[in-house]
């Protein structure tokens, strides 16, 4: 494995992690270039310094490219149009009747989205197509998944979302952009199958990676966040 500074220039300004927190969005369109394997291994090598409770690194990755990112997206064309419910799960994204202030904020992330993508609500296909998108990596050349064996507890979930943060905050640094994908859980025994996992392990969560194409309309949003006093509370 080449190091991360054998790879890219770093000396023009490095940037901080604050910088990399800052920078970091959810990106949904990419351009057509491909990412070495050495800039994927060293990504996701780096991204392992991520911790997890007693040490258990209990994430494994699938990463798709070329041929096998294809056979995946295949899959998924497949899968959803004989069924776009998607297949049953018993780790659904969110609980069931989500309750403020979460509904809210679900929808304002939407409105932002569907809004760059000029896109309105009342247009519910044009929204699907969009949404479809998901199962083609909204065009990224990589696809990353997040395996875990299913009798882990939900403390290895947690962790598994440091590792996938960790992933995008270098990705980030490297010039590549990133979108975590909870969408392909609805196709959980299907991608099991495909990727002829162990037993008891699934597939929780996707990642589209590649570079970003800053053009397009949907990389311009900025999610909103909460405020301090919303999320925060100091004591003494
Ligand atoms: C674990 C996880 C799964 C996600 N799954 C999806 C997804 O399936 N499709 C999608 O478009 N965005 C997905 N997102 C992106 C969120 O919508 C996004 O992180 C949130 O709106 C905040 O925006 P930002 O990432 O641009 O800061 C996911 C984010 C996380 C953390």
């Amino acid at each position: 494995m080449r190091l991360r500074h054998e790879l890219f220039d770093l000396t023009s300004g490095e940037m901080t992690v604050s910088d990399a927190l800052a920078a970091r969005k959810s990106i949904r369109a990419f351009l057509d270039k491909p990412v070495p394997k050495d800039v994927l291994e060293t990504l996701l090598e780096t991204a392992q310094q991520a911790p997890s409770g007693g040490n258990l690194q209990p994430w494994k990755v699938i990463c798709v490219t070329g041929t096998a990112r294809d056979d995946v997206i295949n899959l998924a064309q497949g899968r959803l149009s004989e069924n776009p419910m998607g297949e049953p799960t018993d780790r659904p994204v969110y609980p069931p009747n989500l309750w403020a202030p979460f509904t809210e904020r679900r929808r304002e992330i939407g409105e932002v989205m569907y809004g760059a993508l000029d896109i309105p609500r009342e247009d519910k296909a044009a929204r699907r197509q969009w949404f479809a998108r998901n199962y083609q990596f909204f065009g990224a050349p990589v696809g990353l998944f997040f395996i875990l064996d299913e009798r882990m507890a939900h403390g290895q979930w947690a962790h598994t979302g440091m590792f996938m943060q960790s992933i995008a905050l270098v990705a980030t640094e490297l010039g590549l952009g990133s979108c975590m994908q909870e969408c392909w859980g609805i196709l959980r025994p299907s991608l099991k199958e495909h990727f002829d996992l162990d037993a008891n392990d699934m597939v929780y969560c996707g990642m589209a990676l590649g570079y970003p194409d800053w053009d397009h309309p949907v990389n311009q949003i900025k999610s909103p966040r909460a405020t301090l006093d919303e999320f925060a509370e100091f004591r003494d």
